[in-house]
């Protein structure tokens, strides 16, 4: 930007923090720190800002999941932790719509990110990324985000998977074979048909290639002739019966349609099992909507000791209002699903989303998540 624009955009923003404070002397509030919020958000250089990647490669894996290979269009490393996930943006018809997709492989080269997709009839993000991403298309990016994640050094992990269930484990078993040297790994994976397995010749290749340290089991719903496995749902019974012999002190990793999650969290439990981490694949818009009356709120943010006013203006959520006001606030997947942007709710009402990632802990101490918070009352004060 050249020196005029750098001096409009400041001359914007002392008649923004002007216009702030006036709001403020209206209202007789506590005194602010709009323009030194704004500065750290600089020195930080904290954005809404995303990363674009570009696709360099698409891997066919079933009828109805792909694998997109992304690069970084700037160059750097994409790093993850197994088990994480990024939030994709896509155009559809003119609107942003983001999806959050599980990092599904450990690649050797870490300017690529693996992200596989499943079609599901009808679902819009799933179809388009299915049918009509080619090499060489770009996509954007927010994350890495979330903590379905390994604790390193157990002995053993069991990892319970249903259909697309399976793109997280696949990433938290390839680190568990590659990174450690004893862990055992035990799959339970469940699908429609033999054809719907996705990932069968990597898995086969990686219990080969790590002989002994992982027993995957696939249980299909509808097997066609000469299948030999497992048959039926990861019903209840059906998991009970197939980790009956696997140690209760293992750490358990669940991950499929929410049938098969809540049938597998009851088996184990019933069994004795204690540490579960389960990934829902549940989307943002398909959540119980917050009513929030469309009237614009002030709300105090508090950081390090400065307390700065902002005003969310209607259907604004605590981040969107946050960033704007220039306020330096942790975020990542931007849509309930990570706790990055966990904020302490000191005064007022704030309402948000259900379900979303906060645990019933968190939600006793007054925490809510920025990214899908809305302040439904004028006095609404948080300590960032
Ligand atoms: C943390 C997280 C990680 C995820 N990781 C992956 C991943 O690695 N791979 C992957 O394929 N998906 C993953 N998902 C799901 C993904 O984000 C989308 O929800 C999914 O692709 C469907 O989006 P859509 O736009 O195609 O469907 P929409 O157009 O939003 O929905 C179409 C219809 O399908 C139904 N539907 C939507 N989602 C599901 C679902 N998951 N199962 C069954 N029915 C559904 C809806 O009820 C709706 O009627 C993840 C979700 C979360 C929250
Ligand atoms: S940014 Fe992930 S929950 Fe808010």
């Amino acid at each position: 930007m050249g020196l005029v624009g750098r001096l409009k955009e400041r001359v914007a923003r002392v008649k923004g923090d002007l216009a702030h404070l006036a709001r403020i002397a209206r209202g007789g509030r506590a005194p602010t720190s709009i323009s030194r919020a704004r500065q750290e958000t600089e020195r930080r250089g904290q954005t809404v800002a995303v990363r674009r990647v570009r696709v360099e490669d698409v891997i066919r894996e079933t009828e109805d999941a792909v694998t997109l290979v992304l690069a970084d269009r700037a160059g750097g490393a994409i790093r993850f932790v197994p088990g994480q996930f990024f939030t994709v943006l896509v155009r559809l018809d003119g609107e942003t719509v983001r999806r959050a997709y599980s990092a599904s492989r450990l690649s050797e080269d870490p300017s690529r990110l693996y992200l596989t997709m499943k079609r599901i009839a009808g679902g819009r993000v799933s179809s388009h990324l299915n049918e009509r991403i080619a090499i060489g298309d770009e996509l954007e990016l927010l994350g890495p985000s979330g903590s379905f994640t390994v604790t390193p050094g157990r002995a053993q992990r069991v990892l319970v998977a249903g259909g697309s269930g399976i793109t997280p484990m696949m990433a938290i078993a390839e680190w568990s074979l590659t990174h450690e040297s004893e862990t055992q790994v035990t799959l339970l994976y469940g699908n429609r048909r033999e054809r719907d397995i996705i990932f069968r010749a990597r898995l086969d290749e990686l219990a080969a290639r790590h002989a002994g340290r992982l027993t995957v089991t696939h249980v299909l719903a509808e097997p066609g002739e000469g299948w030999t496995g497992e048959r039926g749902m990861l019903d209840r019974e059906t998991v009970a019966r197939l980790a009956a012999a696997l140690p209760i002190d293992a750490e358990y990793f669940l991950c499929g349609p929410e049938p098969m999650m809540v049938a597998a969290r009851e088996a184990l439990t019933a069994r004795g099992v204690r540490a579960i981490k389960e990934e829902k694949f549940t989307q943002p818009h398909l959540r119980v909507e917050a009513d929030v009356p469309a009237v614009a709120r002030r709300v105090e943010m508090r950081k390090g000791g400065v307390a700065s006013l902002v005003v969310a203006a209607p259907g604004q959520t605590l981040l969107e209002a946050g960033l704007a006001a220039g306020i330096p606030m942790d975020y990542s997947c931007t849509m309930g699903g990570c706790g990055a942007c966990k904020v302490k709710l000191t005064a007022g009402r704030v309402v948000m989303e259900e379900p979303n990632c906060l645990s019933p802990g968190e939600r006793a101490a007054n925490e809510v998540l920025a990214c899908i918070g809305r302040p439904a009352s004028d006095d609404v004060r948080i300590v960032l």
